[in-house]
């Protein structure tokens, strides 16, 4: 088999890029090695920022979330047993759009599909080989060894994939971050505590309130470093909900349909290319989910990379290509900022005091009361633009 770029990952940034590249008449397979019914059915964050909604939608997969998303003018944070509103229409003129991410694979994956484009769903084994040549990816398909031959790889296999760690040893340099907490979610058959999303800073832990639907809730606590799923029965999970909401709303229970751990870890690689293969998404970067900007940095991602793409194949150009990595890097370190920025502002951290605990409360209290605090938090919560 031969295409022009070798996808490997059919999350938002495979399949966002193989979507780009098409629309530009540039061909693509993706390989991934779970199920089509497993990366539909994967349920990860669903936040969606301004510019990234515009992108969906003008691409052409943005009818469903047209009609199905919700779309919020801010947020409110809650300290102090009150609850304090974050405008972001009214400071930036933007807003975010609550849709979830596996909503936007099904519609990504509908789309390919329908335009024709070649996912191998169960592909094992990938393996890339001879990147700084003539690339080639080998895998096992429909139980054959099978290989495909390309001019340059999107390593979009997410932060356990194959493809980082194909680069020889001594090229790239990581960075990285360890939370000492982590965060219990569950998906609940209930009414959200309130329209808009509530980040709450309580002495018994951080909690967020966030949803999928007006009927669908999504919460979040955070929990030990270590923790495990056996200490939180539905009645703690609840018992904490609502005591970390402060008597701000009222929270109603629901049938649990999800419950998950998540580890809190900041990550960048760089640089985010090797020869032929350029890396997008969580196989580059992850951060804690605190501003969600998981999906978003993906997708920022492959828009530069499929523009990159596009001015080589077109028009023999590989400047942009060598400029993807810093191009994607400048603004991804803004986002680890933003998302670290957040994460320790609202967890209460092990190593910290008293003295902390005043910092943090003094911190909510800055950004909740100055307009040019709150406007620093809106303009990077809707999204930095994304630059070519
Ligand atoms: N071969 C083929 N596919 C693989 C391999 C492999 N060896 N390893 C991983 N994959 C697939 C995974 O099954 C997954 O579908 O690559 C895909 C990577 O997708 P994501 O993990 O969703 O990563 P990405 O597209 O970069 O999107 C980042 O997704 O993980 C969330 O929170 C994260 O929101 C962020 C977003
Ligand atoms: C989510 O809806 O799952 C979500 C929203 C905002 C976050 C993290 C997760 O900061």
């Amino acid at each position: 088999m031969r295409t022009q770029v070798g996808i490997i990952g059919a999350g938002p940034a495979g399949l966002m890029l193989s979507h780009l590249l098409h629309l530009e008449g540039i061909e693509t397979v993706i390989l991934e090695n779970r199920s089509r019914a497993y990366i539909e059915g994967r349920i990860r964050a669903g936040l969606i920022e301004h510019w990234a909604r515009d992108l969906l939608v003008d691409t052409g997969v943005g009818e469903r979330l047209k009609r199905e998303s919700l779309f919020h003018h801010g947020i409110h944070f809650c300290f102090d047993g009150a609850l304090h509103h974050i405008d972001f229409q009214k400071l930036v003129g933007k807003g975010v759009t609550v849709y979830g991410q596996q909503e936007v694979i099904k519609d990504l994956v509908a789309r390919r599909l329908a335009d024709g484009g070649q996912i191998l769903f169960e592909a094992s084994d990938a393996a890339v080989h001879d990147l700084k040549g003539s690339p080639r990816i080998t895998f096992n398909h429909g139980g054959k060894a099978q290989e495909l031959a390309c001019d340059l790889i999107g390593g979009c296999d997410g932060f356990h994939g194959i493809c980082r760690p194909s680069i020889p040893d001594g090229v790239l340099t990581f960075y990285d971050r360890e939370y000492p907490f982590g965060w219990v979610g569950i998906l609940s058959e209930s009414p959200p505590a309130d329209d808009e999303l509530i980040y709450s800073y309580h002495d018994r832990g951080f909690a967020l309130y966030t949803m999928r639907s007006p009927s669908l809730a999504r919460l979040y606590l955070q929990c030990d470093y270590h923790d495990d799923l056996a200490n939180w029965p539905d009645r703690r999970i609840w018992d904490e909900l609502h005591a970390r909401l402060a008597g701000t709303r009222k929270l109603q229970e629901g049938k649990i349909v999800d419950k998950l751990l998540t580890a809190m870890h900041s990550f960048v690689v760089e640089p985010m290319q090797y020869g032929r293969l350029f890396l997008a998404g969580d196989s580059a970067h992850i951060q804690p989910p605190t501003g969600a900007k998981g999906m978003n940095l993906a997708l920022a991602d492959v828009v530069v990379l499929a523009r990159a793409m596009t001015a080589y194949f077109k028009s023999g150009r590989s400047d942009l290509l060598e400029r993807y990595s810093q191009t994607c890097l400048r603004r991804v370190w803004k986002a680890q900022r933003f998302s670290w920025w957040m994460t320790q502002m609202l967890h209460l951290n092990p190593d910290d005091n008293a003295f902390d605990r005043k910092r943090q409360l003094g911190e909510l209290s800055y950004v909740v009361s100055s307009e040019a605090a709150a406007t620093s938090l809106a303009e990077n919560y809707v999204g930095l633009p994304v630059e070519s």
